[in-house]
């Protein structure tokens, strides 16, 4: 068991940081209440943690295993944890349900019937993008993340949208799907378009490579070549380059190989047989308790060997090691209880007094009874109908220095591909399987040696620390990061700045020659109000507005994300007070001195091409709007909006993708997806291009901008030195200066107007 101790300063930043649903430990409540973390069962750990161990602080984002509240980030084995917390729901919906009763069964071929529920989905959505939010802010500039396993496809897509400097790798340790099982999954382009996010894709056998690439073409239709995906960039974005590549995984083989040589560890092997009654030979079967193992067939074979008489129990027993795993999950449920009920038949029919034909154990062993078990087992049975790699085949090769012992491989297994020299079994076929073993337990121990010679030449070269070197090395080579765009926070909370700080500033700026005055409506001009058509403006404010803006020398703005007829009818200024409305995408009447400026600023207005490259999007649209009914086209003077809330049936998803791909042959347009909305704009809208536009139109010197919202900072983002950003209300900003509310903003444009007015 790893110690742990708590940290303080636990949250910093990592060059590697590793995202998966577990944490390699798992917190169990011990009865008086404490704490106590265990080993988390299954492959992906067992091959990390020892990947982990040798990388300088490195870090592990993951669930701690239980649900509630996620513990601190804390340190264990030279690594900084960090909890994600998952409420019963998220478990109930993200894990048992979507993760492992819908892509767990469908990635393992359908053997046992996927299911799907919208709401599983909800909580998947939200789920992966609690892990990205954890791991985006750990990993050091242009440092590395690296996602693990199906939980979390969506996590390389939520990241780079906050760390574009970052690169981000994604290995899938199950399965991949061929292409026509894998399009039976709802929501089969936002996975594909979430994996996409990641620099480097890495999967275990070729042929899940392949399905991979071959998916994403057949269903995004993104061009390849070879094993390289080109993404393309949505509106104006370049496009990305997505490289594809199998890396099998591996184990730990030298500190596996190692334990054999300690001498407590040997005793155990050899109590382990006496404790059997020293049978001739001892069979084993080690996996985590799941249908994918092929446990029912493994004992279906050993108990039709034993009752057609061909195996003598007093000869052989069968050890099988079942680990309790997902056991709310209902398959899982059903398949604990005929296992359990087949091992009871099975010793109750052929089981000697006093040991069993089968013994079962229904439970953990740590690393060093585990590795006694691979020492005293004569043959091992890795049945598995799928499974990603499986690592148990892997484990007991390198517990075989003596090279005794014979490995029986299901070629449904990963490890089928490199462990060539394994007796090859069809699970399915339980004749193949009960001849593989009978031919298992009577081989001869040259042929036996022989076997185990190539397959420990296979594991002791390809260990789990060459795999993750090679996944990290061409993930480095992957396409180079962006630098961080992190916008400077200068305030933070809810306290306005001192009134003579803001007395100082409004000084200052109201000596300047030429302004321009700008000012965000909704939050800042009038109180917000649920509903949008009540909004009630400041009078005052406006009134200061309309007197500012027939000062000589200054401009005055009004930037909203409503239409600009609506900002008009709320506001009715006159023409000197120029209104921009939809983000900055429409621009009311100009004063004259200004229009020519701005007409050359093309970005901010309509043009003859883009009045043309606006009809012709709002035709395809509509096109894609008739082969969907219930979608409909909304047209804006300079955008056209695809609406498919009222689609029916897979209608507003299909239309979404069509919209979706059409946008990818418009560079020079902004494309938003939003909910069942695609908004296609012909100007770039943000209000941050607006305000500076404005500022050049002005000739302004400097100028003021009064904002409350998100959209805002794309304004206060770009504050030069004599500029002044006010904030109003609370929340991060790159403004310099807060203050509490539309009469604190009244009170501001009043002053200035004062100020100004002595100037004159
Ligand atoms: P999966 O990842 O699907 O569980 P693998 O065979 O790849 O399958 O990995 C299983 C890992 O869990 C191996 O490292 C194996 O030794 C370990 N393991 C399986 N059963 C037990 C058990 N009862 N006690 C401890 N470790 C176990
Ligand atoms: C497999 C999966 C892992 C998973 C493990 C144990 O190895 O690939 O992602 O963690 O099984 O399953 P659990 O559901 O208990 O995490």
């Amino acid at each position: 068991m790893p110690s742990a101790s708590s940290t303080q300063d636990a949250q910093r930043q990592h060059e590697l940081v590793v995202v998966a649903n577990r944490l390699p430990v798992d917190s169990r409540t011990l009865p008086d209440g404490a704490t106590e973390w265990v080993t988390s069962p299954g492959g992906l750990v067992t091959a990390m943690e020892s990947v982990m161990r040798t990388v300088d602080s490195g870090a592990w984002v993951g669930w701690g295993g239980t649900a509630g509240e996620a513990p601190e980030p804390f340190e264990a084995d030279g690594m900084s944890l960090y909890p994600v917390r998952l409420d019963q729901e998220d478990v109930e919906r993200y894990y048992e349900g979507f993760s492992n009763a819908t892509l767990w069964p469908l990635y393992h071929d359908v053997i046992v019937d996927p299911e799907f529920h919208r709401t599983w989905w909800d909580s998947y959505l939200s789920a992966n993008r609690r892990f990205a939010e954890a791991a985006a802010p750990v990993a050091a500039p242009g440092g590395t993340i690296w996602v693990h396993d199906y939980q979390l496809q969506l996590v390389p897509q939520m990241i780079r949208a906050k760390r574009s400097d970052v690169r981000i790798g994604f290995f899938n340790h199950i399965p991949f799907p061929s292409v026509e099982l894998f399009s039976q999954l709802p929501k089969r382009n936002s996975i594909l378009r979430g994996l996409l996010g990641a620099d480097l894709l890495g999967f275990q056998r070729e042929s899940d490579s392949l399905n991979f690439v071959s998916a994403v073409r057949r269903l995004l239709g993104y061009h390849v070549e070879g094993m390289t995906i080109f993404v393309p960039g949505l509106g104006a974005s370049p496009v990305r380059e997505v490289q594809v590549q199998t890396f099998p995984i591996s184990i730990d083989s030298a500190a596996v190989s190692a334990l054999t040589e300690d001498p407590q560890i040997r005793e155990r092997a050899a109590q382990l047989r006496r404790d059997l009654g020293d049978p001739a030979k001892i069979v084993l079967g080690v996996d985590r308790l799941d249908y994918t193992k092929g446990i029912r067939h493994r004992l279906k074979a050993w108990g039709e060997l034993l009752d057609d008489g061909l195996i003598d129990p007093h000869d052989a027993v069968m050890i099988q090691v079942a680990t309790p795993s997902r056991e709310r999950v209902e398959a899982y449920r059903q398949l604990r209880d005929e296992v359990e009920l087949t091992v009871g038949r099975i010793n109750g029919e052929h089981a000697p007094i006093g040991r069993p034909a089968v013994s079962y154990q229904h439970h953990s062993f740590d690393r060093r009874d585990m590795t006694a078990m691979f020492m005293a087992a004569d043959v091992v049975l890795v049945t598995a109908l799928r499974d990603g790699m499986n690592l148990v085949a892997k484990e007991y090769v390198a517990s075989r220095p003596d090279l005794h012992g014979v490995l029986v491989l299901s070629e449904f297994a990963g490890a089928a591909d490199e462990l060539r020299a394994a007796v090859m079994v069809n699970p399915h076929d339980i004749d193949e399987l009960k001849a593989a073993i009978l031919r298992s337990l009577a081989m001869p121990a040259e042929e036996q040696e022989e076997a185990m010679r190539s397959l420990r030449h296979q594991v002791m070269e390809h260990d789990v620390q060459t795999w993750a070197h090679n996944f990290l090395q061409q993930l480095e080579e992957s396409g180079d990061p962006e630098p961080a765009v992190t916008p400077t926070i200068h305030l933070t909370g809810e306290t306005p700045s001192e009134a003579g700080e803001v007395e100082t500033a409004l000084t200052a700026f109201a000596e300047v020659p030429r302004l321009l005055i700008a000012s965000d409506f909704d939050g800042v001009i009038a109180p917000i109000v649920s509903d949008r058509d009540a909004v009630q403006p400041d009078a005052a404010a406006l009134t200061a507005l309309r007197e500012l803006s027939e000062l000589p020398g200054v401009a005055v703005a009004l930037v909203s994300g409503r239409a600009l007829a609506d900002l008009d009818s709320h506001t009715r200024m006159p023409s000197s007070v120029v209104l921009v409305g939809s983000h900055g995408a429409e621009v009311g009447a100009l004063p004259p001195w200004m229009q020519a400026e701005v007409l050359d600023q093309s970005s901010l207005t309509m043009t003859e091409q883009k009045e043309e490259l606006l009809a012709s999007i709002t035709a395809t649209l509509r096109r894609i709007a008739r082969a969907h009914p219930g979608t409909e086209v909304e047209t804006k003077p300079t955008a056209a909006v695809l609406h498919t809330r009222n689609a029916k049936g897979r209608g507003s998803i299909n239309a979404t993708e069509s919209a979706l791909e059409y946008a990818m042959t418009l560079p020079d347009v902004t494309v938003t997806p939003g909910k069942e909305v695609v908004e296609f704009a012909v100007v770039p809208t943000s209000k941050g291009a607006a305000v500076d536009t404005l500022a050049r139109a002005s000739a302004a010197d400097a100028w003021l901008y009064l904002g409350d919202d998100v959209t805002d900072e794309s304004v206060f983002a770009q504050l030069g030195d004599r500029d002044l950003g006010l904030k109003v209300g609370g929340g991060d900003t790159a403004a310099r200066l807060r203050i509490a509310d539309t009469e604190a903003v009244r009170g501001v444009l009043q002053r200035l107007l004062e100020l100004r007015g002595q100037r004159r």
